[in-house]
């Protein structure tokens, strides 16, 4: 370790007197110190030091232009927070007053002129093995703190695909890949930035809306894939899918189950007031109105057992036709003016790039 010190340390000297600045350069050669930078401007001591990085500073007090007091005060703006970089005084002025002047302003230690050979090497491998100690802990806390990172992205990641998965048991009935869901999520984050949600909530509701279907898990088979026209009492049952969903995610902590507890429960809700829970207009919640269109939209635009897909023409017409009864007007003429499904993809891929990197903190509990 001491070997290593002393070999591996950059020291900076600063001193407007060159006899000061050769003394102490043979004395630390002598001990076997190789990497010395002198300097006797103290004006340019910033400059050195940022080009340098020394593992410590011995400074002259008493100097021309800037003195000793000065150029602590300056360094110290320039040494990240946490960083310990000593700075050890060389000074003739043995005073109280003198030392406690340099002590608040961040001097670790002094030196006293004349030098004397043992102390000054004491003195300074005593303060760059604090230095270096200090060196060590950081890098061991930084190793800690990237793999406790890596480990929390770990989580995070694990638990989004869990959401994933859960939306996909819902959906595996009607569609045992889970597209649907996804899609949706992804419709509804492109009509959720269209209407000015901020990014965060953009992609709370890609991630939430795939559960909006969440509560089919408790709707029996019989009536879910019944072929035939239901009767109203199976109706009735089917209706509870919203209530089911709502069970399922309630009480949750995270901002993202909470807006998926909302979708769940409110995403047959119709503009109108006439929809499963009589929430109408701006009272149901604008993801729960968000994702009633894109659930709609997409259903139609693809093939399901019981039906042929219809073009995005006729899902578009659709939401035009029932605008203001089941959908929100605002929310159908912003679909209609996107485009949909041309500028779909190329929404879809901006939102892929501009909301992958938050994907980490949306699964923070609300405080
Ligand atoms: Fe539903």
């Amino acid at each position: 370790m001491q070997k290593g010190i002393i070999q591996n340390s950059r020291i900076l000297i600063v001193d407007d007197q060159a006899a000061n600045i050769q003394l102490l350069e043979r004395i630390l050669k002598g001990a076997g110190y190789q990497h010395l930078t002198s300097l006797m401007d103290s004006r340019k001591v910033l400059t050195v030091f940022s080009e340098i990085h020394p593992d410590l500073v011995a400074l002259d007090w008493r100097m021309p232009n800037m003195d000793g007091l000065s150029v602590l005060k300056q360094l110290r703006s320039r040494v990240p927070a946490g960083d310990f970089v000593p700075t050890l005084i060389l000074t003739a002025d043995n005073s109280r007053a003198a030392r406690q002047e340099a002590l608040s302003a961040g001097a670790k230690d002094f030196l006293n002129k004349p030098l004397d050979v043992s102390e000054t090497l004491l003195r300074i491998y005593n303060l760059l093995e604090t230095r270096w100690l200090h060196v060590e802990l950081k890098r061991h806390n930084d190793t800690l703190e990237q793999r406790v990172r890596e480990r929390t992205q770990e989580l995070e990641r694990a638990q989004l695909e869990i959401l994933q998965r859960l939306a996909m048991a819902a959906e595996y009935r009607d569609d045992c890949t889970g597209q649907h869901a996804q899609r949706v999520g992804r419709l509804s984050a492109v009509l959720g930035r269209a209407v000015g949600l901020s990014a965060h909530e953009v992609e709370l509701l890609r991630l939430a809306a795939p559960l909006h279907d969440v509560g089919k898990i408790g709707i029996p088979d019989g009536i879910l894939l019944k072929p035939a026209k239901l009767t109203s009492q199976e109706y009735a049952e089917i209706k509870k899918h919203t209530d089911i969903g709502r069970i399922i995610l309630s009480g949750s902590d995270f901002p993202i189950l909470q807006m998926a507890e909302r979708i769940a429960l409110y995403h047959h809700e119709r503009w109108d007031g006439s929809g499963y829970n009589g929430l109408a207009g701006e009272a149901i919640p604008i993801e729960a109105r968000i994702v009633s269109i894109a659930d709609v939209y997409d259903v139609v635009t693809h093939e399901r057992p019981y039906k042929e897909a219809q073009s995005p023409a006729d899902a578009l017409a659709l939401l035009q036709q029932e605008s203001g009864k089941q959908f929100d007007p605002n929310l159908v003429r912003i679909a209609v003016e996107l485009n949909l499904p041309q500028d779909l993809a190329l929404l879809s891929q901006a939102l892929d790039q501009t909301l992958e990197p938050q994907v980490d903190s949306v699964l923070q509990p609300s405080l």
